[in-house]
């Protein structure tokens, strides 16, 4: 077989499976993308930041000419904002999150990772060839079964870790991450937590929910990324001085990558003054996501988690794709997800409520859901 043949025939059986993607723009009022606080949108308010626009100092590595001053700026106001002793920006969170993990963990080392964790914590300890336990999401008896008997076994030299996120992605639930700390603690493993969906949207000041829970100082790392409610360019690690120096000289996601350009540094400035006072936007995400969950209530669709990512589980990868594209006719841009991104038999819609949905958008959302699970026969599973 040739190479194009291989690459069609994968083609052919993905659109016989239901699970052909391409790529489509926007399909109508935004219920997909991760812009929560309404930053990318009608809620940003970047301004134009004059010479740094014309400013194209990232074009080499931040170990080279990449590194900007504002860019030491940046990491001290996100220092502030957690109150974390430092932060090392990276490009994305997908290399934050494969970058730290590859680099920190050793093969003969042993991860807990939560069977949901994104796809770039699972190549990440693919890459540190880590011995995997990949325990049942948010179970706390499973992860401590497997901490148990790691601990017992347990090799000098040989480190434990813990991985979760801490608000998830495609279930919109939360970790238990008082409880998952007291057991990092108890069996000595270190604490990694992907707040990607958090940062912005949990806390006092946004700054996520570890620091809600003010579990900065227990935990090993945290990671973050500017491209979901932040609505910036680029991601960061909130850890210890000693974690960042060593990244800085080992970590091949931060050293084999151009750095961002400046004038994305002047971006994060200007999200950093609006989204630690912006108490109202957070306000209005949980007036907006409570609203959309206890009116699917009604209509008896009782979807997972707690917060302002909805998934509407409708198992069968065609029946997903089905529903999207009815809302899809009707205005509302959701879009069906499909294993891989999810597993097999749990094809859903993932409804992403943002502070500037007005009331009447959610209502005839919810009605034309409702409507388009009717019209398509789905029960049950609901
Ligand atoms: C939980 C989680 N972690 C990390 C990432 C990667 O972040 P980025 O989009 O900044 O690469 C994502 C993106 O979808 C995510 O959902």
């Amino acid at each position: 077989m040739s190479i194009t043949e291989r690459w069609t025939s994968t083609l052919e059986t993905l659109k016989s499976q239901g699970r052909y993607r391409s790529l489509r723009c926007s399909l109508g009022i935004d219920f997909t993308s991760n812009d929560y606080l309404g930053y990318g949108s009608s809620r940003s308010r970047i301004r134009p930041v004059g010479d740094l626009e014309r400013n194209r100092s990232g074009m080499a590595s931040r170990l080279l000419r990449g590194h900007h001053p504002i860019w030491d700026e940046v990491e001290s106001a996100l220092a502030a904002w957690h109150q974390a002793e430092s932060i090392l920006m990276m490009t994305s969170g997908y290399a934050a999150n494969e970058g730290l993990i590859s680099t920190i963990i050793e093969p003969g080392d042993w991860v807990a990772s939560d069977e949901l964790n994104h796809a770039c914590i699972v190549d990440g300890l693919r890459m540190a060839r880590a011995r995997r336990f990949s325990f049942r999401h948010n179970d706390l008896n499973h992860l401590e079964e497997g901490l148990k008997a790691e601990h017992q076994k347990r090799h000098e030299g040989r480190e434990l870790f813990i991985i979760t996120e801490s608000l998830f992605s495609m279930d919109g639930d939360r970790a238990p991450l008082r409880e998952i700390v007291e057991l990092a603690e108890r069996y000595s493993a270190y604490l990694i937590v992907d707040e990607a969906h958090a940062t912005g949207c949990f806390g006092m000041k946004g700054s996520g929910i570890v620091d809600e829970l003010g579990l900065r100082d227990r935990i090993l790392a945290s990671v973050h990324t500017g491209g979901k409610a932040l609505g910036v360019l680029g991601a960061y690690l909130a850890c210890s001085a000693l974690l960042r120096e060593f990244l800085i000289n080992r970590c091949r996601h931060l050293i084999f990558t151009t750095a961002l350009p400046a004038i994305a540094g002047a971006w994060w400035l200007q999200m950093l003054e609006q989204v630690q006072e912006d108490h109202e936007g957070r306000a209005k995400l949980r007036e907006n996501f409570t609203f959309v969950r206890n009116s699917l209530a009604e209509w008896n669709l009782v979807c997972s988690g707690d917060q302002f990512i909805i998934p509407v589980i409708l198992g069968e990868d065609p029946k997903a794709v089905a529903v999207a594209q009815h809302l899809q006719n009707r205005g509302f841009d959701v879009r069906a997800i499909r294993p891989p991104s999810v597993p097999p038999g749990t094809a859903r819609l993932r409804i992403s409520i943002h502070a500037d949905h007005t009331k009447k958008q959610l209502q005839e959302l919810c009605e034309a859901l409702a409507e388009g699970i009717t019209t398509h026969g789905i029960t049950g599973s609901l």
